[in-house]
């Protein structure tokens, strides 16, 4: 039996949180995620352990040893931790020891919900912490709709495809702060992307 949890939170707001994920969260002894992963959980009588960018590391590999020593350990993961998550990072440390992942619902999902994509026919890809990759640029020519997750802002990803040749007139939508009050929802041209203001929790889709 796993003792380490990695639980998809889903994209923000409590209402997209699963029963499961509560379930294993309420009844684990260590749960171990970022600030506004934690406070999705209001009523845990486990002992909190807030994970930031820059302590990461240090908390990935605190999960693994905490679960080890045979306690109950939940580690929060935006979405869901197969997608650009937490799974690849744990999966690489954790040794041995037995873990259960628990599916979130992906800013990806709820994304392609809001915009009525069926995402069996869309081009999904993530460039989130990596940098921009070559390998998106083919993508935009196959005739799918793609659905990204930027690297960092919307502004930076709009004057990169820009610079490759994309269009100025293709039609595009970003999905900002998806699930939460301020949720925002904005069909354009890419261009006109550069005359909004983007935080940094968004979906871009390029049709
Ligand atoms: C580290 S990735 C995690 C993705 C996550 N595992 C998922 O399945 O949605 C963080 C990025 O996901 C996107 N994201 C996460 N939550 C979001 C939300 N509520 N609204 C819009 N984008 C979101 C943003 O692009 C953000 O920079």
């Amino acid at each position: 039996m796993s003792n380490l949890y990695l639980v998809g939170i889903g994209p923000g707001s409590g209402k997209y949180l699963t029963k499961e994920a509560e379930d294993v969260v309420n009844s684990s002894e260590i749960v171990i995620g970022s600030k506004r992963a934690l406070k999705l959980f209001p009523d845990m009588k486990a002992e909190k352990i807030e994970l930031n960018a820059q302590n990461m590391g240090e908390m990935l590999k605190l999960a693994v040893s905490k679960a080890a020593d045979n306690n109950k350990v939940a580690l929060l993961s935006t979405g869901d931790p197969g997608f650009s998550g937490l799974l690849k990072p744990i999966q690489k440390i954790k040794g041995n020891l037995d873990l259960e992942v628990v599916p979130g619902i992906s800013s990806i999902q709820l994304c392609a919900s809001k915009l009525q994509i069926p995402w069996d026919e869309a081009n999904i890809i993530t460039m989130h912490g990596k940098g921009f990759s070559s390998s998106l640029l083919p993508l935009l020519s196959n005739g799918r709709p793609t659905i990204i997750l930027p690297n960092t802002t919307i502004n930076e990803t709009v004057n990169y495809l820009m610079e490759k040749g994309i269009e100025p007139n293709r039609a595009v939508a970003v999905c900002e702060n998806l699930s939460y009050e301020n949720e925002k929802v904005v069909k354009a041209k890419l261009e006109e992307l550069l005359a909004e203001k983007f935080g940094y929790m968004c979906v871009l889709v390029v049709y």
